[in-house]
C-alpha cells in the first residue's frame, strides 16, 4: 500500500467518544454520525445527564428512534458519574448491557458538568467495583482549578489525578479521552495495557493558533483546547504509529451556531460528518494510511473487548469543499473544516 494511492478500504469504524444530544440536536446529528461508523460511545452529559440506567436506557431509544430508517449502527451508552455514584447500579447496568463504560467530569470541566466528581477520593468504592467488573473508565482530563492556566490543565491533570489511580487501581481500564499534550501521550506510551487515549481528529489539524486567527475563532474552540504545535506534532505522531494504544474518537459536539458565535460561546467541534475524511487526510500526509484502519476500526474495540465489525467502508481520493454551514431538522451548525476542502470523501455505499 502507498500513500499515493487514490482509495482506500478497510473495516468498518467505531466512534469512540462523540456527542449525539437530545431532541432537535440529536434529529439534527445522529444521521451524520451513523453514516460514518457502525457503533459510537455516546457521551452522557446531556441536562440533566444520564446518571442511571433508567435514563440509559431511555437515551439509547430516542437515539435509535433519531436514526434513519435502515441505518446500521449501535449507540454504546456511558454513564455520568456523580459524587454519589451508586456501584451497584452502575453495575447491574454494565450486566444487564446498557452501559459500555462510565464517564469521569471533573466537576465544572467543561459543557453540561456541574454536576460531576468534585475529588476522585469520592467515587473510589465505584471505581474499584468497575475494576472488578472490567468496565472501563472515561476520563475528561482537566483539572478545573482555576488558577492553573488553562493550556496546562491536562498535564496537571497527569501528575495530580492520573498517576496516582493508575497506581492505586492497576487492573481499572482507562481510556485517557480526546488527549491533546505531548505529556498525555509521554503518560500513554509508559502506562500499561489497560490505558488507552482517544485523538480527535481537530487536534491533529490545529494547534492553539487556530483559535486567533486573524480575529476570535469560536468553531476552533473546544475543550480541552489546542495547545501549540508541538502537541500536535506528538499527537499525529502518537495517532499514526499503529500504537494498539490509541484509537479513534471524535468528541464531535455540536452546538447551535448561536451558541458557538456569542460573548460566551461553548466548547465544541462539530466534525461528525466528514471525521473520516478528516482522519485520513492527516494520515494520508503522515505516510501512515496503512495503519488507519488500526487505528479507526480495530485498536477501540480490542480494548474494550468487543468484536471488530464486519463491514468495509472506502475512502477516495476526491477534492471536496466542505460547506459553510449545515442546515439540518431546523439546526444551523458550522462543521469542522468549514469553508476549506479535504482530498478525501468516504464512497456512498
Ligand atoms: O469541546 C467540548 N465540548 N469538550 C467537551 O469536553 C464537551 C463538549 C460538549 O459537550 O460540548
Ligand atoms: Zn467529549
Amino acid at each position: 500500500m502507498t500513500d499515493n494511492q487514490d482509495r482506500i478500504t478497510i473495516r468498518r469504524p467505531d466512534d469512540w467518544h462523540v456527542h449525539l444530544r437530545d431532541g432537535a440536536m440529536l434529529a439534527a446529528v445522529a444521521h451524520f454520525t451513523a453514516r460514518q461508523f457502525a457503533r459510537a460511545i455516546v457521551m452522557p452529559n446531556l441536562s440533566p445527564p444520564v446518571t442511571s440506567a433508567a435514563s440509559a436506557a431511555a437515551y439509547r431509544d430516542r437515539i435509535i428512534a433519531a436514526l434513519p430508517e435502515g441505518a446500521d449502527f449501535t449507540p454504546l451508552m456511558t454513564c455520568y458519574l456523580t459524587d454519589d455514584a451508586d456501584a451497584d447500579d452502575i453495575a447491574s447496568g454494565h450486566a444487564a448491557g446498557i452501559y459500555t463504560a462510565a464517564k469521569l467530569y471533573p466537576a465544572n470541566a467543561t459543557t453540561n458538568s456541574a454536576h460531576g466528581v468534585t475529588d476522585v477520593t469520592h467515587i473510589m468504592p465505584v471505581l474499584e467495583r468497575m475494576q472488578t467488573i472490567g468496565m472501563p473508565l472515561l476520563v475528561h482530563g482537566e483539572v478545573t482549578d482555576g488558577e492553573i492556566d488553562i493550556f496546562d490543565r491536562e498535564a496537571v491533570f497527569i501528575d495530580r489525578v492520573l498517576e496516582k489511580l493508575i497506581r492505586d487501581l492497576p487492573g481499572l481500564k482507562i481510556v485517557f479521552e480526546h488527549i491533546t499534550t505531548e505529556q498525555a501521550v509521554q503518560f500513554v506510551d509508559s502506562a500499561g495495557p489497560n490505558i488507552g487515549a482517544t485523538i480527535t481528529p481537530h487536534h491533529l489539524h490545529i494547534n492553539r493558533n487556530a483559535m486567533f486567527a486573524g480575529g476570535i475563532r469560536p468553531h476552533a474552540y473546544c475543550l480541552p483546547v489546542a495547545k501549540r504545535e508541538r502537541h500536535r506534532l506528538a499527537l499525529r505522531k502518537a495517532a499514526t504509529s499503529g500504537s494498539a494504544s490509541y484509537f479513534l474518537g471524535t468528541d464531535s459536539a455540536p452546538h447551535e451556531i448561536a451558541a458557538k458565535q456569542s460573548a460566551c460561546g461553548c466548547a465544541g467541534i462539530f466534525n461528525a460528518p466528514y471525521a473520516l475524511e478528516s482522519y485520513a487526510a492527516v494520515f494520508a500526509e503522515e505516510n501512515a494510511l496503512a495503519r488507519l484502519e488500526g487505528f479507526a476500526s480495530e485498536h477501540g474495540p480490542d480494548f474494550y473487548g468487543l468484536p471488530l465489525n464486519e463491514g468495509r467502508v472506502t475512502l477516495e481520493r476526491i477534492d471536496g469543499s466542505i460547506p459553510d454551514q449545515i442546515e439540518s431538522s431546523g439546526s444551523t451548525l458550522v462543521p469542522f473544516h468549514a469553508g476549506s476542502a479535504l482530498p478525501w470523501r468516504l464512497a456512498a455505499d
